[in-house]
C-alpha cells in the first residue's frame, strides 16, 4: 500500500479530489493521514467520516498543536510513502524536508517559476497574474525543498485565460486543473513512474 500524507490549510477541494480518485483505482495507495497548520481547517469535514486521522501542527507546540518534531515521528510510524501540500500555506520546516527528502509535493496555482516565492498563494497568485495581463496561466506540481516554490517541477498544465473578467474567473479555472493534475500525478508516484533522468523529472506511461 502506497500512503500519502495530505498537508491543508483552507478548504481542501484538491483533498478531495485526491481522495475521489483514489477511490476509483484498484486501491493500492491511499491518504493516511490529514495535517493543517489550523486546529479546525475546513478541509479536516472532508475526511470526517473516512475514519483518517487529522493533526494540528506549529512551530510552537501546545496542548492543542503537534510539534513539527512529533510530527515527523508520527509520519515515520505511519510509514508515509509521500507528502502532497494541497494548499498548505505554511512554510514547511527543515526538519520535515530532511526527513523526508524528494517525498513532498506541493501543488501552485500557476506556472512556475513565474508567480511563486513568498506571499504568492491562492488568490494573490491569481491577481498578480490578472494585473500582469498575462495570457495563459496553469497549475505546477514539484517536490518541495527549503526556498519556496523552487524544487524541480515535475508536471504543469495550462489554461487560457485571455476572456477572464477577474482574479476569481483565473481562480476556478485554475481549480479545476488542479483537480485533474494533482490526482493524476498521485498515481504516477504510487505506480513508481515518477523517474529522474538527465537531472530532469519524466513522468513515465
Ligand atoms: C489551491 O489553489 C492551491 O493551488 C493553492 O491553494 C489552493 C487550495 O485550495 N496553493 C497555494 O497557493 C500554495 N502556494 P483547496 O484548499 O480547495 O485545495
Amino acid at each position: 500500500m502506497y500512503k500519502i500524507a495530505v498537508f491543508v490549510s483552507g478548504r481542501g477541494s484538491n483533498l478531495k479530489a485526491i481522495i475521489d480518485r483514489l477511490a476509483q483505482t484498484e486501491k493500492n495507495a491511499e491518504v493516511v493521514c490529514v495535517v493543517s497548520d489550523k486546529l479546525d481547517c475546513p478541509a479536516f469535514k472532508i475526511v470526517e467520516s473516512k475514519q483518517i486521522p487529522t493533526y494540528s501542527v506549529s512551530q510552537n507546540e501546545n496542548e492543542n498543536f503537534l510539534s513539527y518534531t512529533k510530527l515527523v515521528s508520527i509520519l515515520e510510524n505511519l510509514e508515509i510513502d509521500l507528502i502532497v501540500l494541497a494548499g498548505f500555506l505554511k512554510k514547511i520546516p527543515n526538519i520535515l524536508i530532511d526527513s523526508f527528502e524528494k517525498k513532498i509535493i506541493n501543488i501552485h496555482p500557476a506556472l512556475l517559476p513565474a508567480f511563486g516565492g513568498k506571499g504568492m498563494y491562492g488568490l494573490n497568485v491569481h491577481k498578480a497574474v490578472f494585473e500582469k495581463s498575462v495570457q495563459i496561466t496553469g497549475a505546477t506540481i514539484h517536490y518541495v525543498d527549503k526556498i519556496y516554490d523552487n524544487g524541480k517541477i515535475i508536471a504543469q498544465k495550462s489554461v487560457d485565460i485571455s476572456r477572464v473578467e477577474s482574479p476569481e474567473d483565473i481562480a476556478s479555472l485554475v481549480l479545476e486543473i488542479e483537480h485533474e493534475l494533482l490526482p493524476e500525478v498521485i498515481v504516477k508516484f504510487s505506480e513508481k513512474k515518477i523517474i529522474e533522468k538527465n537531472n530532469r523529472i519524466y513522468i513515465n506511461k
